[in-house]
């Protein structure tokens, strides 16, 4: 749940300058402090703190090191173990100081190690688990002739855990050596210059667009503008193809925008374009595999888990038969006795890294015969390492910590499976299913249109609700999961309380809370739940709720009873309708943006969260 970040170069440029942005290009995976370790003249220079990049930058220049180091190594922590202080900052180094790691990951066995390591003598500064590995690699540098490759090798021996680890050696000017299980690291390189490591993409792409991703258990020795690959176990030579990454530098930064959660919101309808291509061929064949299981789960971890509940309920209108959407923190402890073989799980992940839906797919598929279909939005990333089938959302780079346009994303995909399963089994005729993919098509613009003339209005809205700190959000039907989306980004980028509910069952309870000018959003697109929900905004207005409303483009009916309306332009016929979750979100999205820019509140970086979970 770390940035880690690393460069050697051949070149006369600034070591120092180039990790301290490429760090800050990670810094949406964790920032509680950052540090950085250089190599000059056979001594490691370390300048680290807790903190923000920019305010530890405000202390001690991080980047200033000198022109003669070839050689930096950077890091960006989010506090797993020990708290986030200047101690348990990365890097960390042995005890003759001669050694530097950064690493994302945790080491599970560490109090064993550490116990072992001190009994031999070792002194520790920090209650990190990171700081073992160092020490480990000083024990075996003694019988290695001071080789690091061979002695990290070693050490990873008796490592259990997960990891991506770049380490640097001060007798040795030459190398980097890196080490991925588990977590992300990819190796850019402009040949015969200058090579990078990094957790991720974004990170070096204004330096090179080609990249080398790795695999569990590799080992690489990064030398200016070269890279080998070996195999951690056997130590064998792995030929590797270079990739060439097309994202634009501009999809990696900010662009014009405040902060990379609006640039986001506003590469809503691009994202569905880019995803809208995906392969009719890939699709057609996870429906054929749909449509042969015995059953079916869905699983993954907050807006992938509500863009699960969308998925599956439109995947289930053309399929017919009953979808399973279990939490992946859940799915063991739900499922330990119960689950069916002959068996698929689509598995939902924007980072392809929260380690719970990873572990999730590794224990079914341990017991029993399941098949496991990924939708993330990066390749090569861990959980496609255990899947029998992946489907790559084009969303392109998503640097704000908050879901917003992988979210649209994956719905859209789910969706596109569903209307192959559709033409699979004919349920429909083929007009039907023409006019269901012109509504899917249309999202973009219908969404491109929204943001483009509601900024006004929304802000608007959260001006009225600037003092109120208690929501509801509620739904029926399949908008559930909007209203459940839609409360998670308030809660997370602007700080309020939000139950995201059935509006039928909040009745059996949370009604008790409703006093005069308590907000309560209702997501009411024209859809066979319209009826009743308009019973439930009656409820909850005669109890003195405020009402904002999120409607299609003509609603009169449920607009009329709301004190605020947000309206969608779009059509009110069933084909749009089944698709609301993908045209309503951006509504909600950028309400929650712009909640928290009221409240001086950068949405960018909400209080306690991390882009990637991967921790239990
Ligand atoms: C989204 O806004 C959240 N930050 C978070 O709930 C996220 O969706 C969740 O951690 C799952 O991440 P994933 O999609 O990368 O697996």
């Amino acid at each position: 749940m770390c940035g880690i970040f690393g460069i050697i170069t051949n070149q006369d440029i600034s070591v120092g300058k180039i990790v301290f942005e490429g760090i800050r290009r990670l810094e949406y995976r964790g920032y509680d402090s950052c540090g950085i370790v250089s190599l000059t003249d056979s001594q490691l220079i370390v300048k680290k703190d807790s903190g923000k990049i920019d305010d530890i930058q405000k202390r001690i220049d991080l980047s200033d090191f000198p022109l003669s180091s070839k050689i930096a190594l950077a890091h960006t922590r989010w506090a797993t173990h020990g708290p986030p202080t200047k101690e348990n900052s990365h890097p960390h180094l042995d005890c003759t100081s001669k050694i530097a790691v950064v690493h994302n990951g945790i080491i599970d066995n560490f109090i064993e190690l550490r116990e072992e390591l001190s009994s031999n003598g070792h002194v520790f500064k920090s209650d990190t688990d990171t700081e073992v590995i160092p020490h480990l690699i000083e024990e075996f540098m003694k019988q290695n002739n001071n080789d690091l490759k061979g002695s990290l090798r070693e050490a990873l021996k008796k490592i259990k855990g997960s990891y991506a680890l770049a380490a640097c050696y001060a007798e040795d000017p030459e190398s980097i050596i890196v080490a991925r299980k588990e977590s992300p690291l990819v190796i850019g390189i402009e040949e015969g210059k200058t090579t990078y490591c990094a957790s991720d993409i974004p990170a070096f792409l204004p330096l090179t667009r080609s990249c080398y991703i790795m695999n569990d258990n590799e080992i690489a020795v990064l030398k200016s503008g070269e890279v080998e690959f070996f195999d951690r176990k056997t130590g064998q030579f792995i030929e590797k193809e270079l990739q060439l990454i097309e994202w634009s530098i501009d999809a990696a930064e900010k662009g014009g925008y405040d902060h990379f959660m609006l640039k986001e919101i506003y590469e809503d309808p691009m994202a569905l374009m880019r995803t809208m291509k995906i392969s009719q061929r890939e699709l057609s064949l996870l429906a054929h595999m749909l449509w042969s299981a015995d059953n079916i789960y869905i699983t993954a971890a907050g807006t992938s888990f509500y863009a699960s509940l969308a998925g599956k309920f439109i995947i289930t209108k053309f399929l017919g038969k009953y979808i399973h959407a279990i939490e992946c923190s859940e799915f063991k402890n739900q499922l330990e006795n119960s689950l069916k073989d002959n068996a698929i799980i689509i598995a939902l992940s924007q980072s392809g890294e929260t380690i719970d839906t990873i572990e999730a797919i590794r224990w079914a598929k341990k017991k029993k015969n399941i098949k496991i279909i990924t939708v993330t939005n990066v390749v090569g990333s861990s959980l496609t390492r255990y899947s029998d089938k992946v489907i790559v959302t084009q969303a392109g780079p998503e640097i704000g910590v908050a879901a917003t346009k992988t979210y649209v994303t994956q719905v859209l995909t789910l969706a596109l499976i569903a209307l192959e399963i559709a033409k699979l089994r004919r349920i429909e005729t083929p007009e039907e299913i023409e006019k269901y993919y012109n509504a899917l098509k249309s999202t973009p613009q219908i969404i491109e249109k929204f943001l483009n003339e509601n900024v006004e209005l929304i802000n608007e809205i959260v001006k009225t609700l600037e003092k109120s700190v208690n929501f509801f959000f509620l739904a029926r039907g399949i908008s559930i999961a909007t209203a459940k989306e839609g409360g998670l980004k308030l809660k997370e980028v602007a700080c309020r309380f939000i139950e995201g509910y059935s509006a039928a069952h909040a009745k059996h309870g949370p009604i008790s809370l409703v006093r005069e000018g308590f907000p309560i959003i209702f997501v009411a697109p024209p859809d066979e739940t319209y009826q009743r929900l308009i019973g439930n905004v009656m409820e909850f207005k005669s109890r003195g709720g405020k009402i904002i409303s999120l409607v299609a483009e003509d609603d009169t009916k449920i607009a009329n009873l709301s004190d605020m309306v947000i309206r969608i332009p779009q059509p009110s016929d069933k084909y749009h309708n089944i698709f609301s979750p993908i045209t309503f979100t951006p509504a909600l999205q950028l309400l929650a943006y712009y909640a928290s820019i009221s409240s001086n509140l950068d949405p960018d970086k909400p209080l306690n969260l991390s882009k990637t979970v991967t921790v239990h």
